[in-house]
C-alpha cells in the first residue's frame, strides 16, 4: 500500500511527478493586478468578500491582502467532490454568519469548471439581496461550460487537467503547495 503523504518535506520530493502551470511569482503578480481592478471597482462601497472553503482560503488571503479598500471577509463551504471526482450534488455545508443583504458581495473560488457549484452558490447569495455579486475565481477551466460570463475576475485560464496546489487539492493533500501545478 502507498505510504500517505503526511508533510510538507513529501509533497516537495514529489514534485518531479507534478508539472508547474503557474508559479508562486507569477500568481503573486496576477494577485496584484486583480486587486487593483477590485479596488478600482468597489471603491467607497460596503463590501464583503465571501471565500468558497476549503480551496479559495490561500487564494482569498494574498486577496484580501492585496485589496487596499476596506471590506469584510466571511465564508461558506459547499462539496461537490469525492477522491476528485464531481458527483454532481452541490452540498451547503456552513453559511455565512453575517448579514450581507444591500452589500457588494464578492465571491472568491478556487476554480470554476462545470459551473455547478457557481450557479448554487450564487442562487443562494442572490437569496439574501445582497446590492450586488461578483466573482473572482483563481482558476478557470476552458471545458466549453459557457460560463465565463459568471466569472468578473479570472486569475488564469487553464486546460482541462486536474490542478493541485496554492489551495487547490487532490484527496485532501497539496493545498499548501506555492504553485498551481498538475500531475505528470
Ligand atoms: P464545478 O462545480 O464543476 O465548477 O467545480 C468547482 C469545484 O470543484 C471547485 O470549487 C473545486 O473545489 C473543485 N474542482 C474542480 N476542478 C478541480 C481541479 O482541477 N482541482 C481541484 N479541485 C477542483
Ligand atoms: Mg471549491
Amino acid at each position: 500500500m502507498k505510504a500517505p503523504l503526511r508533510q510538507n518535506s513529501d509533497l516537495y520530493m514529489k514534485k518531479n511527478e507534478i508539472e508547474v502551470l503557474f508559479t508562486k511569482e507569477q500568481i503573486q503578480k496576477r494577485v496584484e493586478e486583480l486587486a487593483r481592478q477590485i479596488e478600482d471597482d468597489y471603491h467607497g462601497r460596503d463590501l464583503v468578500v465571501v471565500g468558497v472553503l476549503k480551496g479559495a482560503f490561500i487564494f482569498m488571503s494574498d486577496l484580501v491582502r492585496s485589496v487596499k479598500t476596506p471590506l469584510a471577509c466571511d465564508f461558506l463551504r459547499v462539496s461537490s467532490y469525492e477522491h476528485d471526482k464531481n458527483t454532481g450534488v452541490v452540498r451547503m455545508e456552513f453559511d455565512t454568519t453575517q448579514p450581507i443583504t444591500g452589500k457588494d458581495v464578492l465571491l472568491v473560488e478556487d476554480i470554476v469548471d462545470s459551473g455547478r457549484t457557481l450557479r448554487h452558490i450564487l442562487k443562494h447569495m442572490e437569496a439574501k439581496e445582497p446590492r450586488s455579486v461578483k466573482v473572482a475565481s483563481l482558476l478557470y477551466k476552458e471545458t466549453g461550460a459557457g460560463i465565463k460570463k459568471l466569472v468578473n475576475y479570472i486569475g488564469f485560464e487553464t486546460p482541462d487537467r486536474y490542478v493541485i496546489g496554492y489551495g487547490l487539492d487532490s484527496e485532501g493533500i497539496y493545498r499548501s503547495l506555492p504553485y498551481i501545478g498538475a500531475f505528470k
